[in-house]
């Protein structure tokens, strides 16, 4: 097959088939990031915070906010379209300096640099990176996982919230937050 074509069409493939693609965009709810946020003991002006699979930005901007404030955030995401909602929503809020949005695939990202990584996947996907995170991960880091556990270790917390007690109605069910230091897995 010619070259040229054969990488044409490969862009007409959609994200989501992509061979690592791991979850589909679904949100995590302001409530349920602030909850994130807070079990995951975020260090004012101290900690670097990365979402490897940030949609659309809203995790790493909250992070380094008010109450959290955490030194840095990065934000990862496979989908160019969302990187670049990020990147709007980080300019935006003045955070250029703070919050770095990169379009990448999280296989090929280096995450050893973070103090807190949140995660909203599905469990199967969060065995996929388990290895990477057990690899690259400093002991001290904690993860933080939106509904789905991590089938092979032990959660040092959860929290259970409802997060119908805001104003999106449209997440008006209760999710479950578990929380992973990487001393205690
Ligand atoms: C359920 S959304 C979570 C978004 C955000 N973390 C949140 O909680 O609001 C999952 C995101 O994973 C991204 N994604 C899927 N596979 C990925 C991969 N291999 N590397 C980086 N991002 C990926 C998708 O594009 C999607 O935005």
């Amino acid at each position: 097959m010619d070259h040229e074509v054969f990488s044409g069409s490969l862009k007409k493939i959609p994200i989501y088939a992509h061979k690592n693609y791991l979850a589909p965009p679904f949100p995590s709810n302001a409530i349920v990031v602030d909850e994130m946020l807070r079990l995951a003991d975020v260090k004012s002006g101290k900690d670097v915070v990365y979402d490897p699979a940030c949609g659309d930005g809203r995790i790493p901007i909250r992070a380094v906010q008010e109450p959290f404030c955490a030194a840095r955030a990065v934000g990862i995401d496979i989908d160019k379209e969302l990187c670049k909602i990020a990147r709007e929503k980080v300019k935006t809020s003045d955070l250029q300096d703070k919050v770095r949005i990169k379009n990448r695939d999280i296989f090929k990202c280096d995450l050893s640099e973070a103090d807190v990584v949140t995660l909203y996947l599905s469990e199967p996907s969060n065995e996929r990176i388990r290895p990477k995170l057990e690899r690259e991960l400093k002991k001290t880091a904690r993860v933080v996982s939106h509904s789905f556990r991590m089938e092979s270790w032990n959660p040092s917390k959860t929290s259970d919230i409802n997060a119908s007690l805001g104003n999106d109605k449209k997440y008006a069910y209760p999710r479950r937050i578990y929380l992973y230091r990487m001393d205690e897995i």
